[in-house]
């Protein structure tokens, strides 16, 4: 059964109806995941899981919006409410939910993570607690159409700066071929966490830093992050549409899928759907590392899901099985092939069969090797205010409200407010 959870925990939609008559001593696991369809396999994975299982499962799909889904989350965490067992988390968040997800590694056997990155198990690990197994890991990826680069005898970018000038060049000149509808670039300007995951990345491939540092200094405010913000904002309106500013990732894929825009910037899930018989750009799309500002080098933010367990769960036990389940190497291989989704058990970038399907993963594993975490760690259960502070001061620079200078100076001294007694 598969039922939507939008807006507010109140909308929580769990009718029993359409339930078939309980087994005998089945469980019913109700898990809280991506939408399925295009995205991600969990609506059937989990439904694999209840069959060889004996169990039930009740999918739960959630807003896209990676934001909206913490917002939800939070509300029904806060709650302590049981109608959710198993939850997918951003790798941004083990820092922000773990007072309210179990230890995994008290229901799971020991081998559950063996052979998974140590970075992102440690990662999902906060205290000592095993709050959540990685799934999926993403690294910031620039698609770009291949076949206009040919025609227009243009190269693929290395520096922010190229990938300005080629998109104007070539935006000028398709318009001028009859397209008036073509953008040069493509990426997520809502303000939400996919612009704190952009914005990271103009910032970081331009020396400008990942805002807080390791020790937990506040860095954003240096001159760097301003040019970087700055020439971000001049894409609005000239090589991307104003509309950007309201993209997350799926509205940004269909601007490049439908054939409208020559450079856009999202995870590794585009490659397969822009590959997908009927896509207008099938066969026209290479993948290369994002650009690098002047005195940069390229940085990916790195992202990705985990599965937990809410600690309000009645079933922990089941609930943590069919994270198990989900996240075992046998159903990341066929995520891997069937949605190019990037595996969290490293044998698998080695595997013939995953290397066939999608023959971009060697490279994407290097972007993850490279990859720029955000701040997550260090700033812990503060984490979502800090995101949110560089994702608005950064919507009102696109937005041309503000300067990339008065900017990064009032979002120093925020999140300096923000971690005045330590993170
Ligand atoms: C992707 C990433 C995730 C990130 C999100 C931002 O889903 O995997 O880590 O937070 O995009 O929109």
């Amino acid at each position: 059964m598969l039922t939507t959870l939008k807006g507010s925990a109140g909308a929580l939609l769990l009718s029993g109806a359409s339930l078939t008559a309980p087994l005998a001593l089945a469980t019913e696991v109700t898990i809280a995941c991506g939408p399925g369809g295009d995205s991600d396999m969990c609506p059937e994975l989990a439904q694999q899981w209840a069959e060889q299982s004996g169990n039930r499962v009740n999918v739960i799909s959630t807003p896209n919006d990676t934001t909206e889904k913490l917002s939800l989350y939070q509300q029904l965490l806060s709650s302590g409410s049981s109608d959710i067992d198993v939850l997918i988390v951003d790798m941004a968040w083990p820092g922000l939910l773990d007072d309210h997800l179990v230890d995994l590694s008290r229901y799971l056997p020991n081998d559950a993570t063996e052979g998974f990155f140590p970075a992102l198990i440690d990662n999902g690990t906060v205290e000592g607690r095993l709050v959540a197994i990685p799934w999926y890991t993403d690294a910031g990826v620039l698609y770009y159409r291949k076949d206009l680069l040919e025609k227009y005898d243009q190269q693929v970018p290395e520096t922010w700066q190229q990938l300005t000038e080629t998109a104007r060049t070539i935006q000028a000149a398709e318009r001028d071929a009859g397209n008036a509808d073509f953008w040069g670039y493509s990426f997520q300007g809502r303000a939400y966490e996919g612009l704190t995951c952009n914005a990271l990345e103009w910032v970081a491939s331009q020396g400008g830093g990942t805002l807080v540092d390791d020790a937990g200094e506040v860095t954003i405010d240096n001159s760097h992050a301003a040019q970087a913000l700055d020439l971000a904002a001049s894409w609005i309106g000239s090589i991307a549409p104003e509309g950007a500013l309201n993209h997350t990732e799926e509205e940004s894929r269909g601007l490049f899928q439908s054939g409208n825009a020559l450079f856009l910037r999202n995870w590794p899930y585009v490659w397969k759907l822009s590959q997908a018989e009927g896509s207008p750009v099938a066969g026209k799309v290479g993948m290369a590392p994002l650009p690098h500002g002047s005195q940069g080098e390229s940085r990916a933010t790195l992202g990705g899901w985990n599965l937990a367990v809410s600690r309000y769960s009645e079933h922990p036990q089941a609930a943590a099985e069919l994270v198990a389940y989900i996240t075992a190497a046998p159903q990341q291989k066929v995520h891997a092939m069937k949605m190019g989704r990037n595996p969290t058990i490293e044998r698998l970038y080695q595997d013939d069969e995953v290397l066939a399907s999608n023959p971009s993963m060697g490279e994407l594993y290097e972007a993850l090797r490279t990859g720029v975490a955000r701040p997550a760690s260090v700033t812990g259960d503060a984490y979502a205010r800090v995101s949110n502070a560089f994702f608005n001061r950064t919507h009102r620079v696109l937005s041309g409200e503000e300067t990339g200078t008065q900017a990064v100076e009032a979002l120093g001294k925020e999140l300096e407010r923000i971690g005045r007694r330590g993170w």
